[in-house]
């Protein structure tokens, strides 16, 4: 029989690029799901079936005794849980795997919500009953095994849902009891490689560490009050702060010029923030557009050329369905 899990994508309110040093974020899940129906097969073979393998008529097939020794890019984080989980749990079993979720997700969908489902499927398919802390680490070490690089803050928001502040590698993982939240996420069209720009922060960093670190102390500031206004609902100040942290990654070089007219339009119409949101350089970005001021916000954003994408926010993190 089949388990299956589904886990949430994610929209990264405050922190982008320093929570990866040891600085916290704020993070909501998004309700792009993405899931993974996971069952037992006698013989020694692993099949896995994905949309885009679908799209191309294809199945993926590899040996049971050797999860994850090469990735393959449309199968590599649903391999690297099964290595992952087959590695820390002394497991070995033929499978087969099958997994859904939208093909395009704005760059809010993520690799570590399907890497959560599966890890998820897995544990009740094999009754290893993981709690929340320990399908946060072992499917944070699946994607880092895949990725290399990453704070961890989306496989976070995969496993909790809802609206998190996360530091660095799960050293806090802190639910916050946040009801709605207000935003308008607009979307620029540009894809990203954010292994890439964390890379070129990361050099940029290398070449001027006092300013760049001092830079990531004020982003640890703007996210603790940050934590703070989402909490008593204050809009106009969280609005602040999406401003002031907008202005770092400016400075960091992740912006472009279409997230900029996006965030210009937006706030042109009132919004009282408006940043990018994630690694930078496309993908999306969000902007306050509480109460009336919403619509106006929203035709903003696409007479500026950007798509609104019409989605929940502070979404149920992973579930077993
Ligand atoms: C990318 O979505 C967000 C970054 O902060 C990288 C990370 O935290 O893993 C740029």
């Amino acid at each position: 029989m089949a388990v299956t899990a589904s886990a949430p994508g994610k929209l990264l309110l405050l922190g982008d690029h320093a929570v990866v040093y040891d600085r916290p974020c704020l993070v909501t899940a998004v309700d792009i799901r993405y899931q993974a129906s996971i069952s037992k097969q006698d013989d020694s073979t692993i099949e896995i079936d994905t949309p885009e393998l679908r799209q191309q008529a294809k199945t993926y097939r590899i040996s049971a005794q050797h999860p994850g020794k090469h990735y393959t890019k449309e199968t590599a984080f649903v391999e690297a849980a099964i290595a992952q989980v087959f590695r820390e749990y002394d497991l070995q079993s033929g499978l087969s795997v099958v997994t859904q979720g939208p093909v395009v997700s704005y760059g809010l969908g993520s690799s570590s919500a399907i890497t959560v489902a599966a890890v998820a499927a897995l544990s009740s398919l094999f009754d290893l009953r993981l709690d929340k802390a320990e399908l946060f680490r072992v499917a944070y070490a699946a994607v880092l095994d895949v990725q290399g690089t990453g704070s961890g803050f989306d496989v976070a928001s995969a496993v909790y849902g809802r609206t998190v502040y996360f530091v660095t590698g799960g050293a806090t993982i802190e639910p916050l009891p946040v009801d709605s939240l207000p935003f308008v996420i607009g979307y620029s069209g540009e894809k990203v490689s954010t292994t890439n720009l964390v890379g070129e922060v990361r050099k940029l960093r290398e070449r001027q560490p006092a300013i760049v670190n001092r830079m990531f102390g004020v982003s640890r500031e703007i996210v603790d009050s940050g934590k703070e206004q989402l909490l008593n609902g204050d809009w106009s100040a969280f609005g602040d702060l999406m401003n002031l942290h907008q202005g770092l990654l400016d400075a960091w070089g992740v912006n472009t010029l279409q997230l900029a007219t996006l965030i210009a339009a937006a706030r042109d119409a009132g919004a009282l923030g408006a940043k990018l949101s994630g690694a930078g350089g496309g993908d999306c970005m969000f902007a306050v557009g509480d109460g009336e001021k919403r619509v106006a916000v929203e035709q903003a954003v696409r007479d500026a050329g950007g798509e609104v994408v019409d989605v929940a926010l502070n979404a149920e993190g992973v579930q077993l369905l």
